[in-house]
């Protein structure tokens, strides 16, 4: 039998999702979103456009949660977007409503789905999701670093004139200004970036990456990124449901691991069909571990604002 991915919010990012799921045949998906017509008439669009792709798998839209029942994944994308000059901090207690009834509702029909959450402030959403489905924290994750290391990867390979295809980065912290790029551990065709640029350079690429969900909100206007995100959440996707065992920066409830307890931060995570299998600790330097402590704190700050 097919998986099912159900992705409520069928709006920008939600969309993108189904698009790079229907297009790759990972599983059924199905849209669910408040207003009435929009999922079901991008999901029968999408849907039609899979014979000229030659994907078999179904794609559904609706504004009830019925139709996705028995889902293997759940991503969550409901919520408002960030606009010029809000931070994410800004949408904590408004999109915390939205993700805590898309994370009862859900769970309700699915519960042995994984939540996949994508709504910002992500960390602080996360959090909503695990204290609502009352999930275990191998269930609960947040797609955050893998678009992060993605965009850092993007600026490494234009800086360096390289294939995308040689650049490998990793990019700790919460999905904020003070995420936690880590040049010591991006490479290029397995050389570390420190070898192949100056340290200006690096600190250039560094802050453009931080800042990177920001410089496509003021190029829009009106909304956020939602090609580089649909597809981050796919790769998150592919590695669940293909049990692939695969290493990605995703944002997990950390039980302690690189002295952090009870928060939600990005860290390497091996995935596979349960879920999270386990979280990868590497040394970090005095300045990084810093770097990683001012994210959390930043986190943490944002869960005491939560409703
Ligand atoms: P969008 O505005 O295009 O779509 C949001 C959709 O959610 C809309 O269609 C809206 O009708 C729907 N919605 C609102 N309340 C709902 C509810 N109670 N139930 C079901 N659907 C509901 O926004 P976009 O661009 O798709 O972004 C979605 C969220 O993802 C935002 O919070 C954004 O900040 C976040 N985001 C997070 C990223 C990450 O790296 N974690 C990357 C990109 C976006
Ligand atoms: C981004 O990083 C808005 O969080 C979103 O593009």
């Amino acid at each position: 039998m097919r998986k099912k991915v159900s992705i409520v919010g069928a709006g920008n990012v939600g969309a993108t999702t189904a698009h790079w799921l229907a297009a790759k045949e990972l599983a059924d998906v199905v849209l669910v979103d408040v207003v009435e017509g929009i999922p079901q008439g991008k999901a029968l669009d999408l849907f039609e456009a899979l014979p000229v792709e030659g994907s078999d798998v179904s794609v559904t839209g609706s504004n009830e949660y019925g139709p996705t029942e028995g889902s293997d994944i759940v991503v969550i994308t409901a919520g408002f977007p960030r606009k010029p000059g809000m931070s994410r901090d800004d949408l904590v207690r408004a999109n915390a409503e939205i993700v805590g009834t898309a994370t009862r509702e859900a769970i309700e029909r699915s519960p042995g789905s994984i939540l996949i959450v994508v709504t910002n402030p992500l960390d602080a959403m996360c959090e909503v999701a695990r204290r609502v489905s009352g999930f275990e924290r191998e269930r609960v994750l947040g797609m955050t670093g893998v678009l992060d290391s993605a965009r850092f990867r993007t600026f490494i390979a234009i800086e360096l004139g390289v294939s995308v295809e040689n650049v490998n980065a990793f990019v700790l912290g919460g999905h904020g200004d003070q995420m936690v790029p880590l040049p010591r551990y991006s490479t290029v065709a397995g050389i570390p970036i420190t070898e192949l640029m100056d340290e200006a350079t690096i600190a250039r690429l560094v802050d453009r990456t931080a800042k990177g969900g920001g410089e496509i909100v003021n190029l829009l206007k009106a909304g956020s990124a939602y090609y580089a995100p649909g597809r981050s959440i796919v790769e998150m996707i592919d590695a669940i449901l293909k049990d692939k065992h695969k290493i990605l920066p995703c944002a997990v409830y950390l039980n302690g691991e690189y002295g952090i307890r009870d928060l939600f931060i990005g860290v390497p995570c091996q995935l596979g069909s349960a879920g999270l299998e386990k979280v990868i600790e590497i040394r970090l330097t005095q300045e990084e571990s810093a770097a990683l402590r001012a994210s959390a704190d930043a986190v943490a700050a944002l869960v005491k604002a939560l409703p």
